[in-house]
């Protein structure tokens, strides 16, 4: 178990872009219907982001929202990481591109790889560059614009995902707040089930591989889900019982957003309540790093999560990827 000095989340900010996509719009593009869509995945609808949005756009409302809401100037920020599968372009590093439009002089900062794990990753990396002295104000951003990768020809895929951002800044906590314990694994041997196969040095892009949709997320979507509502059960049981606690402990569990039926087999396993597992894919599809920030406005808003609270965030994506991570919640 860790036993750092802490960071505490400080402030929120979320973006999601105002078109909205819904299961009758998809309805016209592929052989789907709603009540499929509802029932074996639950969304109902998804934001999409007009042409001339990028993953950068996105990201940076979300930041300013963040920074605005604890009213502080760009400038003050030590790092800024932003979690994506979709940047602006393969570099400059969609970090740059944010930090350069926010102001953030002086900031450095990187972008983080992870898929559906990427904000989970985002903020255990940011907490540990607080802990460590190096910071003392950070800013993790999940942001995808799904939409741009994904096929809208392929009824297995195209009704999952949605596109949105989200950002919360870290700080030094005082004793009993913030970071609690991170759980984190990636398993590579599950690469092959989630991918987008064409674009980087394996498979440049080519008049072929465009031809061949390549360039589009591809999933083997039982065996992902399988992979899924184990690895998050064991992580966040394992994370709970290494800290002496309980699901009696936990004010509410923000899990990753990729399908309702995952989050529901991993809260019952858990033996979760439902009231204390937030689900809000209904609205916003899988936002990949996107879905645990905009879980834990709609938590907020619902008066579900309150300063003192614990949460216990959970997420499983492409790679394998794997975390859970557990905060007191600080604001
Ligand atoms: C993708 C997913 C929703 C598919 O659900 P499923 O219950 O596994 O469905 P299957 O893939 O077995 O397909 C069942 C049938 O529905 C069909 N189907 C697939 N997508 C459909 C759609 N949008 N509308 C209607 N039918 C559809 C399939 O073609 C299949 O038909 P068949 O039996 O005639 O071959 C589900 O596997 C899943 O959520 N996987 C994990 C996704 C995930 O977490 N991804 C992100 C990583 S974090």
């Amino acid at each position: 178990m860790t036993t750092l000095p802490k960071a505490k989340i400080t402030a929120l900010g979320c973006y999601t872009p105002p078109n909205v996509l819904t299961n009758k719009d998809l309805e016209k593009l592929v052989d789907t219907n709603d009540q499929w869509i509802m029932d074996r995945v639950g969304i109902r609808e998804r934001h999409i982001a007009d042409p001339d949005m990028a993953t950068s756009d996105m990201a940076f409302e979300a930041g300013r929202c963040a920074l605005a809401q604890r009213g502080i100037d760009a400038t003050e920020v030590g790092a800024i990481i932003v979690c994506t599968v979709t940047p602006d372009m393969m570099f400059p590093s969609t970090a740059c591109l944010v930090q350069n439009r926010l102001g953030a002089r002086g900031a450095w900062g990187f972008d983080l790889i992870a898929a559906c794990s990427g904000f989970v990753y985002g903020l255990t990396t940011g907490a540990h560059l607080v802990a460590g002295g190096v910071h003392n104000k950070v800013l993790v951003i999940g942001a995808d614009t799904m939409s741009r990768i994904i096929d809208y020809t392929d009824r297995a895929t195209c009704v999952l995902f949605g596109d949105g951002a989200g950002a919360m800044l870290l700080e030094p906590a005082d004793d009993g707040e913030g970071f609690i314990d991170f759980i984190g694994e990636i398993d590579g041997s599950g690469g092959e089930y989630l991918k987008m196969p064409a674009g980087g040095s394996r498979m440049p892009a080519s008049a072929d591989t465009v031809e061949q949709r390549l360039h589009y997320v591809k999933q083997d979507g039982a065996q992902v889900f399988k992979y899924a509502v184990r690895k998050m059960y064991e992580v966040s049981r394992d994370l709970l019982t290494r800290n002496g606690l309980t699901v009696d402990d936990v004010a509410i569990m923000i899990p990753h957003q990729a399908n309702k039926r995952i989050i529901t087999a991993v809260s019952e396993r858990l033996g979760m309540p439902p009231e204390k597992v937030l689900i809000n894919i209904d609205r916003y599809g899988n936002t990949t790093a996107g879905t645990i920030p905009l879980g834990t406005r709609d938590a907020i808003a619902q008066g579900r999560l309150k300063k003192g609270d614990l949460v216990l965030f959970a997420a499983v994506g492409a790679g394998y990827t794997v975390g859970a991570s557990l905060w007191r919640w600080a604001f």
